[in-house]
């Protein structure tokens, strides 16, 4: 089944095609007005989906080497997002569906995210763990069949992604600040500040990440101008080895908890090569199997959606036309 993927829920418009099995173009259009701002301004990223979704689409198509009359089925992301951004790819999603009469389908975003991974040819074995790490979200999931989430744990207050840009905000670094700190910290010492590991001492499955970027900041201010700019690539690797800590400390734990084999890693900061390694050791370590998207499949794009929507609509799940953007949608 080929399906049109759809993905406007921030500041990436992005369209793909997919078939059962295959990725067969996932163009990414990443706004760059906003970078001047230091974070997304929604009415711009709205401005830019419009100018951009249609020549998009065009450019999945041509790439995938497909027509119109080729699509089976759309999928696009209703939420959680920018109301206004949502609206754009739901609007043109209708439209098209409409045009080609074809069955359609609302992508919750986090899907999408978890589903980038589990998609592949050999997917993990249920039940298995997931974590979704993104600059809006950080769950701990439980999947013990196809589409059922069960949330084990979550953020109480900032997600990792959001951390990563704030310090990298009070770092000077630009945004968005994941890409930025994990470059610097490359050449810094990852042990040379001691920041804080947020609620490892508690029997849960949540996170906290709002106490170590405050700590950032009160160490940033402890030092002047150009012992700062001297310091950050050691700033930048410490903080990025607390965060990779406590995600990997938490999502073993939920793994033994549940008796699981396999655990999915998803979302933009999954991007990041100190996470994906640490991962990579601890789960060899343990004997879990391990799925992690490839790169550009961890950040927004609408290869996940499609896949996600790939799924869905052939397990025979469909929208109807009164679905509207939820903003705020959970799993
Ligand atoms: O999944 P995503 O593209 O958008 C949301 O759904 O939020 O994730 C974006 C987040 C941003 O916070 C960004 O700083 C972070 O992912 N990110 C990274 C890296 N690349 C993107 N964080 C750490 N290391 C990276 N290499
Ligand atoms: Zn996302």
């Amino acid at each position: 089944m080929l399906v049109l993927g759809i993905e406007t829920s921030c500041d990436e418009t992005s369209a793909a095609l997919v078939d059962d099995e295959h990725i067969l173009s996932n163009i990414i259009a990443t706004q760059s007005v906003h970078s001047e701002y230091g974070g997304v301004v929604p009415e711009f990223a709205s401005r830019a989906h419009i100018k951009q979704l249609s020549l998009i689409i065009k450019e999945a198509l041509r790439k995938a080497e497909k027509e119109f009359s080729d699509i089976d089925g759309i999928a696009v992301t209703y939420g959680p997002g920018l109301a206004g951004s949502l609206l754009i790819g739901l609007g043109v999603a209708k439209g098209l569906a409409l045009r080609l009469g074809v069955p359609w389908i609302g992508v919750n975003h986090i899907e999408g995210h978890i589903l980038a991974a589990s998609a592949d040819a050999k997917g993990p074995d249920y039940p298995y763990v997931c974590l979704v790490v993104s600059g809006g979200h950080t769950l701990l999931l439980l999947i013990g069949e196809q589409f059922s989430y069960k949330i084990l744990g979550r953020t109480i207050d900032d997600a990792a992604g959001e951390a990563f840009d704030k310090v990298a905000k009070v770092l000077d670094l630009g945004y968005p600040g994941g890409p930025a700190i994990e470059q610097k910290a490359m050449t810094g010492n990852s042990r040379a500040v001691h920041f804080p590991r947020a609620l490892l001492n508690k029997d849960n499955l949540d996170f906290s990440f709002s106490g170590l970027k405050t700590s950032v900041l009160y160490f940033a201010q402890s030092l002047d101008k150009e012992e700062l700019v001297a310091k950050i690539p050691d700033i930048a690797a410490s903080f990025q080895n607390a965060v990779v800590d406590v995600l990997s400390q938490k999502s073993f734990r939920a793994i033994e908890k549940y008796n699981c084999t396999s655990i999915v890693l998803a979302g933009g900061v999954a991007r990041n090569s100190a996470l994906r390694h640490r991962f990579e050791e601890d789960c060899k370590k343990r004997g879990i199997h391990l799925f992690i998207p490839a790169p550009e499949l961890c950040t927004d794009n609408a290869a996940m959606i499609a896949r996600a929507g790939n799924m869905r609509l052939r397990s025979g799940y469909q929208s109807s036309f009164d679905l509207d953007v939820i903003p705020n949608l959970s799993l």
